[in-house]
């Protein structure tokens, strides 16, 4: 066990984390990505210095954070139509936002994404108030809404006439003439459309990405996936502590297993992401009271496929991404998404698989109290005869909740 230097690239930690909240229900898929891709057009368009670029960028890669979480149960249609929401998810997803170590202009442009040039917006901000990157985000926003639009209306080329059709309609109302005239002339190159139209909007980002060595170390990463498992949490109220509660028990049970401080936080990290994958599961069946149906129980089971899917995208993040990812998989092979068993699971694997099953069997829910410890134990004693799990683990495990 030997202390490991991890660095992260924050662009691609962001990219994963925008892939992650636009899978969710009722959100656009790669909304995000897009729009992050037409805001760094305009930024560009516009000359901005390389940092400031950086910063538009990275906001607008996550503009939306606060559509997640306990925002979850609205559709995108309401939280944009809706004065009151639009507020709210501004608010929430600042909130969220002031936990994450990065800068101060980023929150800020985050807080007022819904600003209108003209003073329409929630906070009734208008003109020059509005900062730039908030200005240049809500064009690039909506453009990508309309985009999509399009392309779902079945037009099967760019138009660069209906385009620019729109932002006539827009100037002066969402936007400065400055900013339209950004976008316009970036529309005017086929590159553009190309880019916005390709299905690979991470490969497209790649080539594009301002700021590409810029990383961030593990306390970083850190305090970055802790406000992602408040989102975790905050999706259902009967998990409103539960990644929580994970990370808790995984940082002392790698404590007490003897793991260096450094792989003490990589799991931690990885108890805090490993249900990210729940974002893609509607809130009625996550909250379902009944029995789920099989196909229900097939999409709640698609959150650990997802999980890893989303982690496996950041260099760097690789065994984390598996421990997370692995936390449904048995020692047997009955697990799931991926049927592994003991020749491949490792020993971190299980210590995620161990906290996860504690603390779902000891944790309040609406309809039930949570176990006591020592019946916790016992149902995963006899997961060990089962060979479902690692019975010298157990032994461990005991020593340190009883
Ligand atoms: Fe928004
Ligand atoms: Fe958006
Ligand atoms: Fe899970």
């Amino acid at each position: 066990m030997k202390m490991k230097k991890l660095e992260i690239k924050l662009g691609q930690l962001l990219s994963s984390l925008s892939y992650a909240l636009d899978i969710a229900e009722n959100r656009y898929f790669d909304h995000s990505r897009r729009t992050a891709y037409i805001a760094y057009c305009i930024a560009d368009e516009l000359g901005l210095k390389e940092e400031d670029i950086i910063d538009v960028y990275y906001s607008a890669l996550i503009h939306d954070i606060g559509m997640a979480g306990q925002m979850a149960k609205y559709s995108v249609l309401e939280i944009h139509s809706d004065p009151e929401l639009k507020k709210e998810h501004c608010l929430y997803g600042y909130r969220i936002i002031d936990k994450l170590p990065i800068k101060r202009d980023i929150k800020e442009y985050i807080l007022y994404h819904h600003e209108e040039w003209q003073g329409t917006g929630p906070f009734g901000l208008r003109g020059d108030e509005i900062p730039l990157g908030s200005q240049i985000i809500i064009l690039a926003d909506y453009f990508e809404l309309f985009f999509v639009r399009e392309m779902k209306r079945g037009v099967e080329y760019y138009n660069t006439e209906s385009a620019r059709k729109w932002l006539k309609e827009y100037r002066g109302k969402l936007s400065s003439d400055i900013l339209c005239d950004a976008l316009l002339s970036a529309t005017e190159r086929e590159k553009f459309w190309l880019d916005l139209m390709s299905n690979n909007m991470n490969q497209v980002l790649r080539m594009i990405e301002p700021g590409k060595n810029i990383s961030i170390d593990i306390y970083g990463l850190h305090k970055i996936s802790e406000a992602f498992s408040m989102l975790i949490d905050a999706k259902s109220r009967f998990t409103y502590e539960h990644s929580k509660g994970i990370s808790n028990i995984t940082g002392k049970f790698a404590t007490y297993l003897g793991y260096d401080p450094i792989m003490v936080e990589k799991l931690i990290i990885a108890a805090d992401l490993h249900d990210i994958g729940k974002f893609v599961v509607p809130l009625d069946i996550l909250e379902k009271p009944g029995k789920l149906d099989s196909t229900e129980y097939s999409i709640i089971k698609s959150h650990a496929y997802y999980t890893k899917l989303i982690l496996k995208q950041v260099e760097g993040l690789e065994d984390i991404a598996e421990w997370a990812g692995n936390h449904h998989e048995k020692l047997n092979g009955k697990g799931y998404p991926e049927k592994l068993d003991e020749r491949v699971l490792t020993r971190e694997d299980q210590i995620i698989a161990f906290a996860d099953i504690y603390q779902a069997l000891t944790e309040d829910r609406p309809y039930r109290e949570g176990m006591a410890p020592k019946e916790a134990i016992d149902i995963m004693a006899g997961m060990v005869k089962k060979g479902e799990l690692c019975g010298s683990l157990l032994s461990d495990f005991k020593q340190l909740v009883l």
